[in-house]
């Protein structure tokens, strides 16, 4: 079977730390591999309008924002598709034939949409295409055969929805869709990494998300700001390091090397750890150590966006050609779903035939 990877984001906003060691380092991790057989990232603008749909300009002018951070964290357009979900108008056929494979009551117990109801305070007044977004998903996926598809732990269900359409799709059709199979983070502070005041979720709407494209001034005064252990006022103080955010942080971007070579007092995390709840280690010493790994990945990812954002009828193009070559594949997909599902009347005289063989 074919290895082929897909994954996507909406364009809501620039993406910011949580997004890079939610999904986007393990991207570059498949791409450096190189094991596999197509690879393509989809801005999912289509999606985003889901719950935006009073805000269209919102969307449009984050699909260059989103295609700069793709590049400046270092996808490379020569090794992934990149392209424009709405452009691929395959995929809302393909969730027209999916919806009639879903029961109401199904999506309703798909949790990240339940908690993304709530969130958005929508109640009793959700907009069908928000609701039924999962199925979308499903088709963006399957459009492309997609067998793994590199994710935060948030879009599991989503998955798990799509997998279900797939075996119903493959059991009342025939074997035509693939099932697909998600890549989650390995380190556990990954999976959801908190915003900078603690909060379980970075969001721009609140404010405390670190940009990859933020300047090391930015940088400097979200880190120095960061919510810590609010117990410890001294230095001599135990420290927490439960639901402490800089360590959550250090727990998601610190490696050994980091040590050696800004904290050479410690050997690792571990150590560090213990000598801070035993006291004696002030927050703004962490804090430094952190903002000196932080800079350390943003840097290359601020100088290729430099680059990028002055070569950005570049990224348009790279834009139009992933979403050219997506829609060939799709297309593909689609008429061979139309065709298991028999909905293929133009193709020959069979239609006319069948008719008359039965008269
Ligand atoms: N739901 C994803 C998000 O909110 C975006 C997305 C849309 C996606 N289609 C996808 C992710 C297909 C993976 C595969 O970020």
């Amino acid at each position: 079977m074919k290895k082929i990877i897909l994954t996507g984001d909406r364009p809501t906003g620039r993406l910011h730390i949580g997004h890079y060691v939610g999904s986007l380092k393990s991207r570059l991790m498949l791409q450096e591999k190189g094991d596999y057989d197509d690879f393509l990232v989809m801005i999912a603008d289509a999606q985003a309008l889901t719950d935006n749909a009073d805000n269209p300009s919102k969307i449009r002018s984050n699909i260059l924002n989103v295609a700069l951070d793709y590049l400046a964290v270092g996808i490379d357009p020569q090794k992934i598709h990149i392209f424009i979900q709405s452009e691929v108008s395959e995929l809302t056929e393909l969730s027209f034939y999916y919806a009639n494979l879903v029961t109401v009551s199904r999506l309703q117990r798909n949790p990240t949409v339940k908690s993304e109801i709530k969130a958005r305070g929508f109640n009793e007044s959700i907009p069908v295409g928000f609701f039924t977004y999962p199925i979308s998903q499903a088709a963006d996926i399957t459009a492309f055969k997609a067998s793994i598809v590199p994710v935060g732990d948030d879009q599991l269900p989503m998955i798990e929805q799509t997998r279900e359409i797939v075996k119903s799709f493959n059991r009342i059709y025939g074997e035509v869709l693939v099932l697909p199979k998600e890549v989650l983070p390995e380190n556990e502070a990954c999976l959801r990494l908190p915003g900078i005041d603690g909060n379980a979720k970075m969001s721009k709407s609140v404010g405390n998300c670190i940009y990859l494209s933020d300047s090391y001034e930015e940088l400097k005064t979200k880190v120095m700001s960061m919510y810590t252990d609010p117990l410890h006022l001294k230095v001599e103080d135990k420290g927490h390091i439960e639901g402490n955010t800089v360590f959550t942080y250090l727990d998601a971007f610190a490696t050994d090397d980091d040590f050696k070579n800004y904290y050479p007092e410690f050997a690792n995390l571990k150590e560090l750890k213990k000598a801070y709840q035993q006291g004696g280690i002030g927050d703004v010493k962490i804090k430094k150590f952190l903002l000196q790994i932080l800079d350390n990945l943003l840097k290359p990812i601020r100088e290729r966006r430099l680059y990028y954002e002055e070569h950005i009828d570049e990224v348009y193009n790279i834009l139009k050609d992933g979403t050219m070559y997506a829609r060939s594949i799709a297309r593909e997909t689609l008429k061979e779903v139309k065709d298991a599902m028999k909905l293929n009347y133009f193709d020959n005289e069979e239609l006319v035939k069948e008719y008359k063989d039965e008269h």
